[in-house]
């Protein structure tokens, strides 16, 4: 593995300082929230987001592709199962496992390929009518790298990592390509990073009885 690959990179990070944001953008999204049955948090990264499923009464499975930040999640929440996994190819989940799957800042460095494979395994692995909840770089978020027009599925390297710029015509493309229905869409600022960082939040419903 070389110091350019991804997971390389989200090792280190993970290996010098925890990353999880105190920002509670969960809360906006209470009301639609399960309060039992199954969750995936998807690239759960330290685990923040996964305590706070957890709190809901979920029961969540976490995982992520870096070994380090799973080290740190499985730490901080020592009742929920930790897996290593790529988004793109959720090996050894389930079909039809999960009423919830969040998806937090990690469905966002993909190609178009690779973008439509991971929101295939998402729909894949979520229950008919279960929900996808995910937070995805937004095509104006320019303080972290969106390019001027982010039209094209080009990817654009920001610190060492490849990164995709959603707008949104492409995230309604991804939806429609998959069984996956949008509930709602829109845009927030958030301030985790310190300069406003634009993303979209995304839920959507799978269709089916
Ligand atoms: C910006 S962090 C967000 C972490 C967490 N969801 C949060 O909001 O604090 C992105 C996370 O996605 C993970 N990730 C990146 N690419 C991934 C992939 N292909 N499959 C699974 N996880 C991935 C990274 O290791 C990292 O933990």
């Amino acid at each position: 593995m070389s110091d350019s690959d991804p997971k390389a990179i989200w090792n280190g990070r993970y290996a010098r300082q925890a990353l999880a944001c105190d920002e509670d953008w969960l809360q906006a999204w209470d009301a639609l929230l399960p309060r039992s049955g199954t969750a995936l948090d998807l690239g759960c990264g330290d685990g923040l987001e996964t305590t706070r499923l957890l709190d809901r009464g979920l029961a969540v499975t976490a995982v992520d592709i870096s070994v380090q930040a799973l080290a740190r999640a499985r730490q901080r929440n020592p009742q929920a199962q930790h897996r290593r996994a790529d988004a793109r190819e959720l090996v050894g989940m389930a079909d039809s496992s999960f009423d919830l799957v969040l998806a937090h800042l990690s469905l966002h460095y993909f190609d178009r390929a690779d973008s439509l494979r991971a929101f295939a395994e998402v729909a894949r692995v979520l229950k008919p009518q279960g929900l996808l909840l995910a937070g995805l770089n937004a095509d104006d978020d320019v303080n972290y790298g969106a390019p001027a027009d982010a039209s094209g599925w080009g990817l654009t390297m920001v610190d060492g990592l490849p990164k995709q710029f959603f707008t949104e015509a492409k995230l309604l493309e991804l939806l429609t390509a998959t069984s996956l229905q949008a509930v709602q869409l829109r845009k927030r600022e958030s301030l985790r990073y310190g300069a406003p960082k634009s993303l979209w939040e995304l839920v959507a419903r799978k269709t089916g009885a």
